[in-house]
């Protein structure tokens, strides 16, 4: 990708004023961070961070990597999002939210703080949420699911919001791994002007499990008949409106959990990944300011949905920590018609766009010229996440969305860097198409082998981030182990062990990096992340299956599919196995995670030792020769059935 040879300078309209508005402006930050690493950082968290009581210290690694920043400081993220905008933005639309089916409603900085308040109130007097305990969210895109949010952190709650396409078995399994105390949810919401239901997932969650919920507090949204259980199940709407209008905030440790949010590895059940106060919204609002270039009259729109790190750092806690006003998006964008996100921007004036590449294809798809119908003038910086973009649609985007004026930010992240890590500064970097350009001031990258030696230009290797940053995970909920195993135990530079993200890069003569994709068992599905061996697991609880090895295959529209081989066990024999895989897989995990191929083959490729040659598998499954040496299979011969059942599919 990176080999399209034209270079996008940034927009003189726009980079004159920029946050960071020249690359020598950059490297002047980045310079300062290599030569002062906790200067660098002291200076922006005491200009960012309303700070109710000092930090003593700004980076601690005596424990490593279990790394503390900010120690013994105090904060409230509620506070930094809200009340101290309270004296000069009370009026200032916080939240400007569109229904599925059009409806708007602006909600101010002032009303926000009314509604987060009371939702406060209701969680510590009501069902004695306390400062700590786990609160889950199974919610729809309403404001409600802003509200509960910040009124976990007001009160010191740690939040865990489970994404809406989420089956009630993952449901559980993240109740129960988080023993939550109490689940906020919605009856259910619209979606393509259809109602859609959310309160039957959770009482089938709770119906297998999930003990440790004391109270599911249910918002109305669409009014769907739902079932109730007495006792356990309260009606948000009918106890909200008697809660008292003020809730004082909990003081915070820096290091105290904010979130979490799990997310797929490569290897055994989802891992709740542990975010932090300080660190987690200095970097949110950071990034607010410098990639997104907020400025005070600015509406930033983020397609995402807040069940993944995408919607909790840039619709609620980046875009609120930097004072903005956030689109929060109920609907699909290409609902009623392919237009709705250009109607959007041109009614909101929206001035932000961030997406992922496979909405940018399907847009381009189903309306190639739809953009054009509206007045997009209000755009200035697209943006982009989730997975790599592709030429034609990073030409689209650029060309006929943003009218060629605006930049386009391809931001390289993870769940577990909480923000922006890589990414284009819209004032400042020259753009490749393709590529997510430089690491952000203060963060340093290194593509790497695993033994820590530095890649030369233009060869792929391990993407890895070589010192500890404010907004970076802490811990794996309940597993430290399994925090360090996953991240800090592959790759070792200089004898310390570094951060590997799990995905490979390359750089170029230029110090350009472009992202390759996952090199361990990570799939990206529409830029939803899911673990092979999670969906084997999945699949594995069939009892028909015998064996199973799940692999990618490339998608046009979504990047990603998922393909599996299987094989039965002996006897069974099962026609319909494709629809039936694909319901054991909706029921286990969601629908996130059907499988666009389900292929019933005789054995897998294994070596004499019995190991899966995923390799073979994935070769097959892309319809690419298979170049490895297959001589020392167990049985060489499968290969060739494998790879004529494949074609048959
Ligand atoms: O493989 C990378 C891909 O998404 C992964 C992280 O997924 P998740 O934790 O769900 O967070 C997604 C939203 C931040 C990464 O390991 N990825 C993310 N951004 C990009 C990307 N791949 C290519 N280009 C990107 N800009």
């Amino acid at each position: 990708m990176s080999t399209e040879k034209h270079i996008y300078q940034p927009n003189p309209k726009f980079a004159k004023d920029a946050a960071i508005n020249s690359m020598d402006a950059y490297w002047k930050l980045q310079n300062k961070a290599i030569e002062d690493y906790e200067g660098f950082w002291k200076g922006f968290a005491d200009e960012k961070i309303d700070w109710l009581s000092a930090y003593n210290k700004v980076l601690d690694e005596s424990n490593a990597p279990f790394y503390k920043w900010f120690t013994e400081g105090r904060l409230n993220v509620s506070n930094q999002c809200i009340d101290r905008h309270l004296a000069d933005k009370a009026h200032k639309t916080a939240i400007l939210f569109e229904g599925d089916r059009g409806e708007v409603e602006e909600i101010t900085y002032a009303q926000l703080a009314l509604h987060v308040n009371r939702m406060a109130n209701l969680l510590r007097h009501e069902f004695n949420v306390q400062k700590g305990d786990r609160v889950v969210l199974y919610m729809p895109m309403i404001p409600e699911a802003a509200y509960a949010m910040l009124a976990c952190t007001r009160i010191g709650a740690v939040h865990s919001i489970v994404f809406g396409g989420f089956s009630s078995e993952a449901l559980k399994d993240r109740i129960e791994d988080a023993e939550a105390k109490v689940v906020i949810t919605a009856d259910g919401a619209y979606r393509k002007g259809k109602p859609y239901m959310l309160k039957q997932v959770v009482d089938a969650a709770l119906e297998q499990g999930g003990e440790s919920i004391e109270a599911v507090i249910v918002v109305k949204r669409n009014n769907e008949p739902i079932e109730w259980v007495e006792g356990r199940d309260h009606n948000y709407n009918a106890l909200i409106e008697s809660q008292h209008s003020e809730c004082p905030f909990e003081l915070m440790d820096s290091e105290d959990p904010l979130f979490l949010l799990y997310t797929s590895g490569s290897t055994g059940k989802p891992k709740g990944v542990q975010h932090s106060t300080a660190g987690y919204i200095l970097w949110a609002q950071m990034t607010m300011e410098w990639v997104f270039d907020i400025k005070d009259d600015d509406v930033f729109w983020c397609t995402a949905d807040i069940g993944w790190i995408t919607g909790h750092t840039y619709i609620i806690y980046g875009p609120l920590a930097a004072g903005t006003t956030t689109v929060m998006f109920e609907g699909v964008p290409t609902y009623p018609d392919a237009g709705r996100a250009w109607k959007m921007v041109q009614d909101h004036k929206i001035t932000q766009f961030y997406t992922a590449p496979t909405a940018i294809r399907v847009l381009h798809k189903m309306g190639e010229d739809e953009p054009k119908k509206y007045d997009l003038s209000s755009l200035k910086i697209l943006g982009t996440v989730g997975e790599p973009i592709d030429p034609p649609a990073w030409k689209w985007y650029y060309e006929t969305v943003g009218n060629s004026n605006c930049a386009i930010v391809d931001t390289w992240w993870q769940t577990e860097t909480g923000g922006h890590i890589i990414s284009p500064l819209p004032g400042a970097t020259p753009i490749k198409p393709g590529c997510a350009t430089f690491p952000l001031p203060g963060i340093m990258t290194e593509i790497l082998s695993y033994d820590g030696v530095v890649k030369k230009a233009s060869e792929p290797g391990l993407l890895c981030i070589t010192k500890p940053w404010p907004s970076m995970i802490r811990n794996i909920w309940g597993d430290p182990e399994r925090y360090v195993k996953a991240y800090f135990s592959d790759v070792e530079k200089d004898g310390k062990a570094v951060y590997f993200s799990g995905d490979g890069a390359v750089q170029d003569e230029d110090g350009y990096i472009t992202i390759v994709g996952r090199v361990d068992d990570v799939i990206n599905v529409s830029g939803h992340r899911m673990g092979t061996a999670e969906i084997e697991a999945a699949v594995k609880k069939d009892d028909h299956v015998a064996e199973v090895a799940v692999v990618s295959r490339p998608h046009e529209l979504k990047g990603e599919s998922i393909f599996i081989y299987i094989v039965l066990k002996e006897g069974h024999i099962n026609k319909n196995i494709k629809e039936h895989i694909n319901e054991v897989l909706c029921s286990e995990i969601g629908n996130i995670a059907k499988a666009d191929h389900i292929i019933e083959v005789p054995g897998l490729p294994k070596t004499r030792s019995g190991k899966i040659m995923r390799r073979i598998l994935r070769s097959i499954a892309k319809d690419e020769e298979i170049t490895q040496d297959i001589s020392t299979l167990e049985d060489p011969s499968i290969v060739e059935e494998i790879i004529k059942k494949a074609r048959e599919a």
